[in-house]
């Protein structure tokens, strides 16, 4: 089983999580993660499942204001988060829109701050939702993975991340 994760992440967390999750799928196959800017030289055909995943902003996906947002927080001199080398250049949002009809199948998750979804918002709503009008196949509910108030991932999530690759692959 050949899967493909794809990541937008500002500050390292949602890296860390796709990362996570790659490694939960590497048993039963082939699996890399890679930053949704670099994603459009992926040939989508040769995998048998696409994971993508963003941090959630301004109650979803991100776009290049809210990246802008993000940069500046990093910028500040009392900032406990650290850009990511392409953070600002295109992210899950352009790579979607830049995507033909598909066929495959599909999972979405993101990063979002620890309080009830309703009040944060939820990145992997919107990418699902479009991955669904692309045509391809939802196999699994979206996962949320949770940071901090400083944006740190908390305790336990990149093992979860980890676990949650692994049961997706188990169900293929
Ligand atoms: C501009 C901006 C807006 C954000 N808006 C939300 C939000 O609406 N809901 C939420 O749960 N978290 C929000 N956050 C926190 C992010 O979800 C968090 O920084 C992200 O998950 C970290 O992932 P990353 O390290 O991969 O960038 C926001 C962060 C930034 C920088």
């Amino acid at each position: 089983m050949r899967t493909l994760v794809v990541y937008e992440s500002m500050f390292g967390n949602t890296r860390h999580v796709a990362e996570a999750i790659a490694r939960g799928f590497a048993a039963s196959g082939e699996a890399k993660a890679v930053p949704a800017s670099h994603a459009r030289e992926e040939d989508l055909s040769g995998y048998d499942l696409v994971v993508v995943g963003g941090p959630t902003h301004v109650h979803g996906v991100s776009r290049a204001s809210t990246r802008r947002d993000a940069e500046k927080t990093a910028d500040k001199p009392d900032s406990t988060v650290t850009l990511e080398p392409d953070a600002v250049s295109d992210g899950v949002r352009e790579w979607l829109s830049s995507l033909p009809p598909a066929h495959g199948r599909a999972a979405a998750f993101d990063t979002r701050a620890d309080a009830p979804a309703f009040l944060t918002g939820r990145a992997s709503k919107g990418i699902g939702k479009k991955l669904r009008h692309l045509g391809f196949e939802l196999v699994a509910e979206s996962e949320s993975f949770l940071v901090d108030k400083e944006s740190r991932l908390e305790d336990g999530e990149e093992a979860r991340a980890e676990q949650w690759g692994h049961s997706l692959a188990q169900q293929q």
